[in-house]
């Protein structure tokens, strides 16, 4: 990053500039690709039933997230603070009240939730770089890899030393400020990703149940789809694009003037499609040829992957590679997952970014013991939706990011004035603004609301009214 303003009179970061447009695509891409697409996708498409959550996936993740990242990040720009004071100026600016630094807070809470469970299942995808190299999936079947899971899930002990490893590697990162060098490594991550997916596609296309994984994922049975799949798929879509909680807002923030905000938006989605694509084309064929439950949850990719090392050839630098790969892949999320609250924290109280992520990184370690002991000591323990760590989840995926987003769009669209909005994006008034601006105003804002009323059953109750 510079610390040069862009020019054109506007406001100036104060926490500099990405050096590169590229730089903002792979901060963003890091931030995007994660246990999202890897861990998450796979288990939530299980149990949802595959094919029709899928599509209604893909068709929320363009018609909804796509407009709403680019949203997201021309606030940021425009408001070149954290995403709370962002939000409140740029409220003020446009005359709507500086309580518009809601959709900021609920960022930052969000981002606490979410990385106190993130790091937990990012701790397990350490552990796993440690036991691929040991071997200890070699030759195994499906009762060996169920053991190995159990063996570190059900440990409260395991589970959260591995969440305090990686939550302690996260703040170092975050504290030492060198997620610069990082961001450069997502070049090569990403790619290596997808190399290392194409690798184990191949492995499944071969020895896999195939044709019986790509019907799960692709054909649709719409008699399993209800209001809570829907919103299932909403959830995901936000969650994966990391959406919806201020943390492409922060990232707008140092993004400079001249670059195509449609553009990146663009190839940030498309990587992270292939990639949750990929890694549910990957594992469904290893869960159907084994026995494994798609409904698995939490635990589907921790069984299903090492089934897949443990009889390759090459099985265990493949492995380990992998499991590298993918805790690397987490650790540039979990960043992103902090940055709303650290940014917030140092322009707010003059904290040294050290001191904040120091002090905010410890919040969310003890918080994420609720989620330690929601495998082991507390895994009876269920209300609402399940454990504390599902709890969590839900809240999040499908409660405050949609909110929020609903909150961005429904800003951008409707609040903010048509001058404000076109000098930012700075991509004309043509067609791509136009269908940007239809998706924004009118089909991501009724998406969202139709999707919650759905949900909590009261588009039944409405039709059922109006009969
Ligand atoms: N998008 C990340 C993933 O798919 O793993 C998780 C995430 C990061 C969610 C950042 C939300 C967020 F703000």
């Amino acid at each position: 990053m510079s610390d040069t303003e862009a020019g054109n009179g506007r406001r100036s970061s104060l926490h500099g500039f990405w050096s590169s447009k590229l730089a903002f695509i792979l901060a963003v891409t890091g931030s995007a690709v994660g246990l999202g697409n890897i861990w998450k996708f796979p288990y939530v498409a299980g149990e949802n039933g595959g094919g029709a959550f899928v599509l209604i996936y893909l068709l929320c993740v363009f018609a909804i997230g796509l407009p709403i990242m680019m949203s997201e990040t021309l606030l940021g720009r425009r408001g070149r603070r954290n995403p709370v004071a962002s939000m409140a100026l740029l409220g003020e600016e446009e005359g709507r009240g500086s309580w518009w630094q809601v959709v900021g807070f609920s960022g930052v809470l969000a981002g606490f939730f979410i990385l106190s469970f993130y790091s937990v299942i990012a701790g397990w995808v350490f552990a796993y770089v440690g036991k691929s190299v040991s071997g200890a999936f070699v030759g195994a079947d499906a009762a060996i890899v169920k053991d190995v899971f159990g063996g570190i899930a059900g440990s409260w002990v395991a589970t959260a030393g591995w969440h305090t490893v990686f939550m302690l590697v996260t703040v170092v990162v975050v504290a030492r400020g060198v997620e610069r060098g990082l961001e450069q490594a997502v070049t090569l991550m990403v790619p290596a990703l997808i190399g290392i997916l194409l690798v184990l596609l191949g492995y499944s296309a071969a020895t896999g149940e195939f044709e019986m994984g790509v019907r799960f994922l692709f054909e649709p049975d719409w008699s399993k789809v209800s209001g809570t799949t829907v919103l299932a798929a909403l959830g995901q879509a936000f969650f994966t694009l990391s959406i919806g909680m201020g943390c492409v807002m922060a990232y707008g923030a140092y993004l400079p003037q001249e670059t195509s905000i449609p553009a990146t938006a663009t190839a940030v989605v498309c990587a992270d499609t292939a990639v949750a694509i990929l890694s549910g084309l990957v594992i469904f064929p290893i869960v159907f040829a084994n026995g494994l439950d798609p409904m698995a949850g939490p635990g589907l990719i921790f069984e299903a992957l090492p089934l897949s090392f443990g009889n390759m050839a090459g099985g265990v630098v493949f492995g380990t590679l992998f499991f590298l790969l993918v805790g690397f892949a987490a650790l540039t999320s979990a960043i992103s997952l902090m940055e709303p609250a650290v940014a917030w924290w140092v322009e707010s109280r003059g904290a040294t970014r050290a001191r904040a992520s120091i002090t905010i990184g410890l919040i969310i370690w003890a918080l994420g013991f609720l989620s330690v002991f929601s495998f082991n000591l507390l895994a009876d323990y269920t209300f609402l939706n399940g454990t504390f760590m599902d709890n969590f989840d839900y809240l999040t995926s499908n409660i405050m990011l949609p909110l929020g987003g609903l909150l961005i769009t429904v800003f951008c669209g409707w609040f903010m004035s048509e001058n404000s909005v076109t000098d930012e994006l700075n991509v004309g008034t043509g067609r791509l603004y136009r269908t940007w601006r239809f998706l924004t105003r009118y089909i991501a804002p009724v998406a969202v609301i139709f999707v919650f009323l759905n949900a909590v059953g009261w588009l039944d109750w409405l039709s059922a009214a109006a009969a």
